[in-house]
This record gives structure tokens, sequence and C-alpha cells, in this order.
């Protein structure tokens, strides 16, 4: 079957780049929204295809999540031969477990609504949990930007840094980065208060004199980011600190807030379209070759 790619409006670009990575065209498709608001994405020419419908589930979170679903149900009913939903940046993952009684679970409904609208298999980059996987039904490929990023800092790391994960959740992709630069890990203790306010409590590892790297799967508010400044610089962390992630979200004040930091540089990838950054040292890196390589692996004839 031949690989086609379809693109969500919140992956548009990086779509393209995927599909040009693979010497191919993006399929034809449209975007009417009615008047009220609901969506009505239209595409053709994909009868017995094996496609894949790229769209990050970011800001706006609820319309590119029903976009996306249409999309695949447009596929599906246009005769797709295989039809796989491309999730660069996976919205709801943090909704993995209830954190108090009365809570939803909106990972495990989105991946039943994934599945539901005729997804066969799942890509994503750097879910916020590897849980993910065990929701979903169909095969799930979950690829990571770790090495693009270790990569992309390694010339400039002095040997005196220290990786630092934010909180106890990304102390596995802290060890992975720190595993791949030969550096030590921190950990800062945090919690979250508000969607928007987290408290850092704790600092475990030696970071005096050194400078950070924090490293963490999301970028949302910032405030995990600024929380874990203020407990570095005041255990002696070198200022020139830097902040990896895979997700640059940056929504709610995150620039600004980001901005007020003595942070020298900061790396994300276009897992979601990078928006207006002015002020910040960032730097976003294509996962666009990482995902044609996923894509067509199935398609290269084994000998
Ligand atoms: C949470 O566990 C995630 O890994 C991120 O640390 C968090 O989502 C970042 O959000 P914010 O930037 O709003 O603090």
């Amino acid at each position: 079957m031949v690989p086609r790619i379809v693109a969500g409006s919140a992956s548009g670009p990086l779509a393209a780049a995927v599909a040009t990575a693979m010497g191919t065209e993006l399929v034809d498709s449209e975007l009417d929204r009615f008047p009220d608001g609901e969506l009505r994405p239209c595409l053709d020419g994909v009868r017995d295809d094996d496609v894949y419908v790229v769209q990050s589930t970011g800001p706006p979170v609820n319309d590119h999540v029903v976009e996306l679903l249409l999309l695949l149900d447009a596929c599906r009913r246009a005769g797709a031969g295989r039809v796989n939903a491309v999730v660069p940046y996976f919205g709801y993952a943090r909704q993995d477990r209830r954190r108090r009684p009365g809570d939803a679970l909106g990972a495990p409904v989105l991946a039943g609504a994934l599945e539901g609208a005729g997804a066969e298999r799942l890509l994503v980059v750097d879910p916020h949990t590897v849980a993910l996987e065990a929701m979903f039904r169909i095969p799930v490929e979950m690829l990571s930007a770790v090495p693009l990023i270790a990569d992309a800092l390694a010339p400039s790391l002095p040997d005196e840094s220290v990786l630092v994960a934010p909180d106890l959740g990304a102390v596995k992709l802290a060890e992975r980065f720190a595993a791949r630069l030969s550096r030590p890990v921190a950990v800062v203790r945090k919690s979250r208060l508000t969607g928007a306010t987290v408290e850092a409590t704790e600092l475990i590892g030696d970071v005096a004199g050194r400078r950070p790297v924090i490293v963490d799967d999301m970028i949302s508010t910032g405030a995990t980011i600024e929380a874990a400044v203020e407990v570095l610089l005041a255990h002696g962390a070198a200022s020139d600190i830097a902040v990896v992630a895979t997700h640059g979200l940056l929504v709610g004040g995150a620039v600004q807030r980001l901005a007020g930091l003595p942070i020298q540089q900061l790396v994300v990838t276009d897992t979601v379209a990078p928006g207006d950054a002015a002020g910040l040292p960032r730097q976003v890196l294509s996962v666009a070759g990482l995902m044609a390589g996923a894509i067509a692996r199935p398609h290269v004839r084994r000998r």
C-alpha cells in the first residue's frame, strides 16, 4: 500500500515536511466550519491507500481533537486501506489517572474515541505517559525526540552541566538525556496547586556551580520551569540555564514568564506549531525526519 499523508489544521507545516521527506505530496483536503462552530473536513482520493492523518492535539485542544476524529472517519469512509493517526503531541495524556474523586480519565476516553473513529495504528512523539500504549487496543508506536534534542545540545554543553528533572514524572526523561550526554541528574520535587500554579518543594542532587539543563516532556504555562529555576538558583546553580522539551505549547503567559528567567537556551520541537516567542532564545527542531522514517518503515520491503 502507498503511504499517503493527510494534514490536519494543527500540523500543516509539519505534515508537509513529512510528505516532502517521503517524496510525496499531501492528500487534498478541505476544512469547513459551520456558523455554529461545527467542523466539517473533507478529503478524497485515498481508496485502498495506507493513510497517515497528522494532527497534534495542542491548543485549541478540543477543536483539534474533533477535527482529528472527523478526518479519521473521512478516511475510513473514503475506502482507505488502513487508517493511521499520527499525533505528534497527544493532548489529554496528563489525564492518565484520577487525582481526586469525581475526576474523569481524559486519556483513555480519547483513546477510545480515536479507535472508534477508525484509527488502526497510532504514532505519537514523547507522550506524557508511556501508559498511553496500554489504553489502546490498536498498535501504538512511540517515537522520541530525545536523541534529536540531545544532539543539538551536545556541542555547546559545558562539562559542568547537570540534567534537571523539574518534577518526579520527568526523572526517567532526565536519565535518558543524562545517559546520552554523560552528565549527572538532579531532581526537583514539585506539587501542582492548580492548572497554572505549581510549588517546588525540594531539590535532590548537586547543582552548585553547574549549568542546569532542565528537561521536560512539555512546557505549557511555564510554571513548572519557573519553579524549578527558582529552586536551582537558590541552591547555587549557574545562571546560564538551558531548558529543553519536546512539546513547546507556551500558553497562558508562558512566553512572558520564561522571558523573565535567566534562560540562555530553549530547545523545543515542532510537534506543536511554534507560535510567537519574542524575547526567548528558542530553537525549534523538526521531528519531520523522525516521523517520516517511522511511517516509511512498514513500507520498506524486508530482504
Ligand atoms: C507535567 O507533569 C508535565 O510533565 C509538565 O511538567 C507540565 O505539564 C508543564 O506544565 P506547565 O508548563 O504549565 O507547568
